[in-house]
């Protein structure tokens, strides 16, 4: 195993080192420190699009996946190694802290994730509990796995759910489209509203604390349906307890990117939850999304994952718009929008890593941050 030397933050600085390894460049680009070229990675890069990932989901399902720290590193290995991304994603799910808090679902096939029985009072936000977050010590082992494989040449994202869309999964019971039960206790009941934004702190907090003590190099938070709020509400009900998350997880010495999908006109509050990296999806243009966020945070974006199944030339184009986007200023992470959808072909994904590689590299990159930003 490859020691994480390079990934210690005292050797980043603005110059462009000599060689370097897919951990650093991905960390160096989420501080928003000059690299080589722009490191790529893609949402939900080891999921059902691809046959490896078909072939052990046959006899196994998504949970005893996700619980086996063995499959659950393998998928993560297996995926991140056949795209040659810079960065591995911890092959879990968002709904696995619903279980240590007393939630039980599963995931029926089709139709994704059930509540057995959905939260709808003050009373069912405080029978949650919050002192079993040891029962998710499986993601951290398989995140320990990924790590003691890889060593410094992939960066190693853990993941969590933001409050609020893991709020409207434990409300809703199910995926929604009007979130009416979500909203209706938001606005009808604030103080339970707030309590269980605060015990989703609680629990998301440390679950992410067990993540980097595994050597998490990054947390990605999943606010994926926060494009549903308003803004008011958004600020309100929302940003106050995902800036307490992001705050917490940062104290542990790692960047956080935060993402959600639909999410144009919020992104300047989204900022306020003091995350390194936003996450854009495909509807704003990515230098538009920048202007929205400010200087002081980096990129992670943004082509549409449906532009997998376009032609070749096409989906090159749509490559290149998002480079000469990013236009060389540090602090940008290419990725898709959203997360890739099965029957994507896999060879497209693979394409497009090579370009990320090949045309970023030859584009100039902004060695001074502080000039950069202010050309945003
Ligand atoms: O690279 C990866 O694929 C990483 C693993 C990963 C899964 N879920 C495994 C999974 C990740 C990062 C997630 C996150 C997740 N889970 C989100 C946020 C991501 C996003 O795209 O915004 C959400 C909303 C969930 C909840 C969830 N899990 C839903 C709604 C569904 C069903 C619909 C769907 O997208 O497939 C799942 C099932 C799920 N989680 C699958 C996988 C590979 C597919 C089902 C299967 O294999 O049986």
């Amino acid at each position: 195993m490859v020691e994480k030397t390079a990934l210690n933050k005292n050797m980043l600085d603005g110059s462009i080192p000599q060689r370097m390894t897919g951990g650093s460049r991905f960390l160096r680009a989420c501080l928003r420190q000059p690299v080589d070229r722009t490191p790529v990675w893609f949402l939900r890069q080891a999921g059902r699009y691809m046959p490896e990932y078909q072939a052990v989901r046959k006899s196994h399902s998504l949970l005893a996946i996700c619980k086996s720290p063995a499959l659950a590193s393998e998928v993560t290995i297996t995926a991140a190694e056949k795209l040659d991304v810079d960065a591995a994603i911890i092959f879990a799910d968002l709904l696995l802290p619903l279980e240590p808090m007393g939630l039980d679902f599963e995931f029926l096939a089709g139709e994704g994730p059930v509540v057995h029985k959905p939260i709808r009072s003050h009373a069912d936000v405080a029978a949650l509990r919050t002192d079993r977050t040891a029962e998710l010590g499986y993601v951290a082992e398989a995140i320990r796995r990924v790590v003691h494989h890889f060593g410094d040449r992939m960066g190693m994202i853990g993941f969590c759910g933001a409050p609020f869309t893991l709020a409207s999964y434990m409300i809703e019971g199910c995926g929604s489209r009007h979130y009416i039960e979500t909203k209706r206790l938001m606005y009808s009941d604030p103080a339970a509203w707030h309590a269980l934004m605060q015990t989703l702190a609680t629990v998301l907090s440390g679950f992410a604390a067990q993540q980097v003590a595994a050597g998490a190099d990054v947390i990605q938070i999943f606010d994926s349906w926060a494009g549903a709020l308003s803004v008011t509400d958004y600020r309100q009900f929302v940003l106050p307890v995902t800036r307490l998350l992001v705050k917490n997880i940062q104290a542990h010495g790692v960047p956080v990117i935060y993402f959600g999908v639909d999410t144009a006109a919020l992104l300047p509050a989204m900022r306020e939850t003091g995350a390194d990296v936003i996450g854009l999806d495909w509807r704003i243009p990515l230098d538009a999304g920048r202007r929205a966020v400010g200087e002081a945070c980096a990129v992670q974006g943004n082509l549409d994952p449906i532009a997998l199944f376009a032609p070749e030339a096409l989906l090159r184009a749509r490559v290149e718009e998002v480079l000469r986007q990013a236009g060389g200023i540090p602090g940008h992470i290419f990725n898709v929008g959203h997360g890739i959808v099965p029957e994507t072909p896999v060879e497209n994904v693979q394409r497009v890593v090579r370009w990320v590689r090949e045309i970023s590299a030859e584009m100039p990159m902004q060695t001074d941050s502080a000039q950069a930003g202010r050309r945003v």
